[in-house]
């Protein structure tokens, strides 16, 4: 027999666009300030934290000489369910070595994804690594990940919206919100 899928949809707004606006400039800042050279690489990992890493870098000063690159990686085996399994679907074309890096994800759920971002990207020697994530499910941690800059925590539900999907959909809205069932 066929298996008829939930009939999920958009629900509340968890984050306006305006309140995103707002964090991603003090994130910029923060990050701006803390940077130790004149260089950053910015790599944003696809699809989730394009919109993200748009609006963020377009906060930083021209005086900081910033190259982006962007990394895709698979992490869930459905729409909604990790599935554990992680591998690297598309790499940067930069060498980071020696380079000031900072990567850039649109949320942190169980922590597998960016912890095992972090643990290749090491071996590549860069000066330093720091990460940036918007949106932190931090009930949902299964293994520990350095999490420099945080835009929200929020609790376990599903969001979508500002760059993240589900099933494909709604990355465009400009708040973040629940998908309801
Ligand atoms: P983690 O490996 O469990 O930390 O999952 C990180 C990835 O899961 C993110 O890059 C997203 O692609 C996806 N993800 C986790 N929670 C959500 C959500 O609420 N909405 C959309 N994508 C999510």
């Amino acid at each position: 027999m066929e298996r008829m899928e939930p009939d999920y949809r958009i629900g509340k707004v968890l984050f306006s666009g305006g309140e995103i606006g707002g964090r991603v400039k003090t994130l910029a800042d923060q990050i701006v300030s803390e940077v130790s050279g004149r260089d950053l690489l910015v790599v944003g990992i696809l699809n989730g934290a394009v919109i993200f890493l748009s609006d963020l870098v377009r906060r930083m000063p021209a005086e900081l000489n910033i190259k982006m690159d962007f990394m895709s990686i698979s992490s869930y085996g459905n729409a909604t369910t990790s599935s554990g399994a992680v591998r690297i679907l598309k790499d940067v074309n930069s060498d980071i070595e020696g380079r000031d890096v900072l990567i850039v994800e649109d949320i942190i759920d169980t922590g597998l994804t960016l912890s095992y971002l972090l643990n290749i990207m090491y071996t590549r020697k860069p000066a330093s690594l720091r990460t940036c994530v918007l949106l932190d499910k931090r009930e949902k941690r299964k293994v520990a990940a350095k999490v420099d800059y945080c835009g929200f925590v929020i609790p376990d539900v599903f969001v979508v919206g500002y760059g993240l999907d589900y099933g494909g959909k709604w990355r465009h809205l400009p708040d973040i919100c629940a998908v309801e069932c």
